[in-house]
């Protein structure tokens, strides 16, 4: 009777002790890689709780100083602003007013937490137009490019004047990176960065979001965000961008395009970042609500499969709860 042979490679080894799984850890989660979307509504006194994104809310401009204090002491690494008007037209007025409520709370953020994370915010026009498109629509009402482009440059303006230090650029509109950077050094802002959201897909994920912003978009984005599955072309978006001057690329949604996130990765010499969306959020939030799933255990591992495919910070809704895991030591 032959017995199985002994295996000679034993890779569970290094499995044996927590200590020891912690000392060969290909990827560490570090509070600093996070960065934490807020949203910020006019006119409301207090935050409103967004239903589709349970523990997410609409802040007011006083409720969004403790978020982002909580965030700052938390260790988080930066904070990406959205805006929801309380009126919006066919050019986004609002997004370039500097009184815009993106704008004002911009300032009130920079005047909270400036020195201790990265203030950012959300470069597009959906939130602030009634048609709720990223851009400006021509006669026959197709999202007009090269028009958009104009009033890119004047959001980066205002949003740079208002103390937004990382301009994040998510309309998918050609030639948006070099634009905006034309502007900004035209108007001697040559410090003002640009985060490109490169590899932005026309995505079902993005479902919650909408309610969280009160989109009024009727239809789709398929005429500017990719389709889900071009990989190579979430690559050539990013090496486009790159080209143009984007200081950080990004790739978004993130769980279900990995691919495209190792690809960029591989291939970018300036930082590569990944959007967890809000639908991300929302399933695993749902699942746990059920009992499906343990909650805290999930949130880890996701976020950590998206460092592992090679984002170097990760932007997610779930930063401030998870830095103070990390803090706790409970990776
Ligand atoms: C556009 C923008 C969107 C998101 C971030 N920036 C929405 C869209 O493209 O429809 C989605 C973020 C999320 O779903 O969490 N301003």
């Amino acid at each position: 009777m032959s017995s199985a042979p002994v295996p000679r490679l034993r890779p569970r080894r290094l499995r044996e002790s927590p200590a020891l799984r912690r000392l060969v850890s290909e990827t560490r989660l570090d509070p600093a890689d996070l960065v934490l979307p807020i949203f910020v509504r006019e006119g409301v006194d207090e935050a409103v709780p967004i239903p589709s994104m349970p523990g997410v809310v609409q802040h007011s401009l006083e409720s969004v100083k403790g978020a982002v204090t909580d965030a700052a002491a938390a260790g988080v690494g930066g904070v990406m602003l959205f805006g929801v008007p309380e009126v919006r037209d066919d050019v986004g007025s609002a997004a370039t007013d500097p009184d815009g409520i993106l704008n004002v709370a911009t300032r009130v953020v920079a005047d909270e937490v400036g020195d201790a994370l990265v203030v950012q915010t959300d470069l597009c026009l959906d939130e602030f137009t009634d048609h709720g498109h990223c851009g400006v629509l021509d006669p026959l009402g197709r999202v007009d490019n090269d028009a958009t482009l104009e009033r890119y440059r004047e959001m980066a303006l205002v949003q740079a004047a208002s103390g937004s230090q990382l301009l994040g650029l998510s309309g998918m509109m050609d030639g948006q990176v070099a634009a905006v950077r034309d502007a900004l050094d035209g108007s001697g802002l040559t410090h003002t960065a640009i985060l490109a959201y490169s590899a932005k897909y026309a995505s079902a994920f993005y479902g919650p979001f909408r309610d969280a912003v009160e989109s009024t978009l009727e239809g789709d984005r398929r005429t500017y965000q990719l389709d889900p599955g071009n990989r190579r072309e979430g690559l050539r978006e990013a090496i486009i961008d790159i080209d143009e001057g984007a200081d950080i690329v990004m790739v978004k949604p993130a769980g279900s395009y990995l691919d495209v996130l190792s690809d960029v990765a591989a291939a970018s010499d300036v930082p590569v970042w990944a959007y967890q969306v809000s639908g991300e959020y929302a399933m695993i939030e749902a699942a746990a609500m059920h009992g499906w799933i343990d909650r805290r255990r999930a949130v880890i591992e996701s976020i950590r499969g998206i460092k592992r495919a090679g984002a170097d910070a990760v932007l997610t809704y779930w930063a401030t709860e998870l830095a103070r895991w990390i803090r706790e030591g409970a990776e």
